[in-house]
């Protein structure tokens, strides 16, 4: 069952950075997750949970303070990590709020602009870029999705389910919760997901 206050947490100043966009990066995390968690450090493997609750939190908050102009907004990670202790407060400890602002923050830059991390936050950080990077299936310009630059193979064998779950959730939606409602909707039609 997923937080309601989680849930409440989704929302953007961007219009390509909404709630929905936010709730299909936590459904394709979430599997990607699933799919390579043998490959996963022990330290993960050992505890998922911790590190399954983060990456649904780093979906729905990584990109609420990025900026409508044209130009691309390299700092939105950063504020997204400032946000995060008043924006989670009590709903996830310390350790889960500390993994959450690494993804927030590191999610911006380039592969080969991150420095040398430890495994554990390196591999957790491939998975959630490939997820934010799948869902670049919403777009058809320079921006729009591009297998090469996946890291994982799981990522890669979603590319078809991520296309898909666009085409069925690019309609928009009022609010947070009704996005949610509407991207786990198709998700469990899917069988991206078993529950929500
Ligand atoms: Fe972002
Ligand atoms: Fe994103």
């Amino acid at each position: 069952m997923t937080n309601p206050e989680l849930i409440a947490s989704a929302e953007g100043r961007c219009e390509q950075h909404q709630a929905d966009h936010s709730f299909r990066v936590m459904v394709l995390a979430r599997k990607i997750f699933g799919l390579e968690l043998t490959t996963a450090p022990e330290e993960i493997r050992q505890n998922p949970e911790i590190f399954r609750e983060a990456l649904d939190w780093a979906a729905v908050l990584h990109d609420r303070e990025m900026s409508v102009s044209k130009a691309y907004d390299f700092e939105h990670g950063k504020r997204a990590a400032e946000k995060v202790d008043e924006v989670i407060g009590n709903a996830a400890n310390s350790d889960c709020k500390a993994i959450i602002k690494f993804l927030c923050i590191f999610h911006v830059p380039d592969d080969n602009e991150i420095p040398k991390l430890p495994e554990t936050q390196m591999w957790l950080l491939r998975v959630f870029k490939d997820a934010d990077g799948l869902d670049r299936a919403r777009f058809d310009n320079g921006d729009k999705l591009d297998e090469k630059k996946l890291r994982l193979e799981a990522a890669k064998k979603l590319i078809p389910a991520a296309r898909e779950l666009w085409g069925k959730t690019k309609q928009g939606f009022d609010n947070a919760q009704s996005a949610f409602d509407g991207v786990m909707q198709a998700a469990v039609e899917m069988g991206l997901v078993n529950r929500q």
